[in-house]
């Protein structure tokens, strides 16, 4: 019997070492150490034995249990350490490794041009007003000096709503809802979207957006040549300190004098290239003295007040300054047009 036990012992200790896994030691457990061990079996014997006998394999018994359980607690252990060293190479940080760089988003290019024109202005005292993309007929044609069946109103291809308003077919009529409520001496510009009924191309679109410019004072504190140098300032800092301006005549309905105005390409600075079609300047929007039939129509007396006002479109400004051949690429949602900004 004696035999038996240290056989099973030494099997035991054996296969114990070879373990590999938390599964492995328990089954080993059963095998050596549970109530149905083989130990368990060898001591079924042992009633048949004298007493002397009996105290002699009990004790070598227990201390084989022993032995085996101490071997499979040093096991278990073992295995766990190993887990943990694996863990440790598989999941260890290398806080010095460069980390991935997330993707940022950034302005689309009209938001940048629209935020560079408003710092210009601003800069130069002007302040930034916003008013609504659905306008009224009143605020839209009739206080820009459009009545009616003026045939002006064709100049702006125009999307009628079913309740008679607008979406507004250009920023001018900020001037007026701003007069409303406020009376010269004011400097402001309005940037914002604008709507007209047309088929789009490269140069046109039926959704774009416009800045409106208005200065107004009492009569005699303002004048064309206010008004050209401020434009000038305007495109020295969009397109470059080297700009010029020329104003050429032109017929705006809420304008009196109005003005178209270029400034000189800043691609080829005048001398002709593709962009400004060899004729080195660039048409970029309408001014004028504003008509006193406007002043009028928002509740001033005539010749109380003078102004002057001008628009451009925004698109058309980012398109110069970033070399943009097509008006459509703004919004066409391609991230690879986008990501070049
Ligand atoms: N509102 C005009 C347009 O959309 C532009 C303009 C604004 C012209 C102010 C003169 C003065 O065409």
């Amino acid at each position: 019997m004696k035999n038996k036990i240290n056989d099973i012992k030494n099997k035991a200790i054996e296969e114990i070492k070879k373990a590999k896994t938390f599964t492995e030691v328990e089954t080993l457990r059963v095998k050596y150490s549970g109530r149905k061990s083989e130990l368990t079996n060898v001591l079924r014997g042992l009633k048949d034995l004298s007493s002397e006998e009996k105290k002699e394999i009990g004790e070598l018994s227990n201390m084989t249990k022993q032995t085996i359980d101490s071997e499979l607690a040093k096991k278990e252990l073992e295995i766990k350490n190993e887990e943990l060293n694996n863990i440790d190479e598989k999941e260890r940080i290398d806080i010095t490794y460069p980390g991935e760089k997330s993707e940022k988003g950034h302005l689309h290019p009209l938001t940048k041009v629209r935020y560079d024109i408003e710092e210009i202005f601003k800069s130069m005292g002007f302040l930034v007003v916003e008013d609504r993309e659905v306008e009224d007929e009143f605020h839209n044609f009739d206080a820009m000096n459009m009545p009616k069946n003026h045939p002006a109103r064709d100049m702006q291809d125009t999307f009628w709503l079913k309740n008679g308003c607008v979406p507004r077919t250009h920023t001018s009529s900020v001037q007026a809802r701003f007069m409303e409520k406020n009376k010269p001496p004011f400097k402001i510009i309005s940037l914002g979207r604008v709507y007209r009924n047309e088929n789009s191309d490269a140069t046109h679109e039926s959704n774009f957006h416009q800045v409106e410019g208005l200065i107004a004072a009492k009569s005699g504190d303002v004048t064309v040549a206010n008004a050209k140098s401020i434009i000038s300032e305007f495109m020295k800092g969009l397109f470059g300190e080297e700009t010029k301006i020329r104003l050429r005549p032109s017929y705006f309905p809420f304008v009196e004098p109005g003005f178209e105005f270029d400034a000189s390409c800043p691609y080829c600075k005048g001398e002709g290239c593709r962009i400004c079609k060899k004729c080195g300047w660039i048409e970029l929007g309408g001014a004028g003295m504003v008509n006193q039939n406007v002043f009028e129509k928002v509740r001033f007396t005539e010749d109380e007040f003078e102004g002057f006002a001008f628009g451009f479109g925004i698109e058309r400004l980012a398109m110069i300054k970033y070399g943009i051949d097509d008006i459509r690429l703004f919004h066409a949602g391609d991230l690879r047009f986008l990501e070049q900004f």
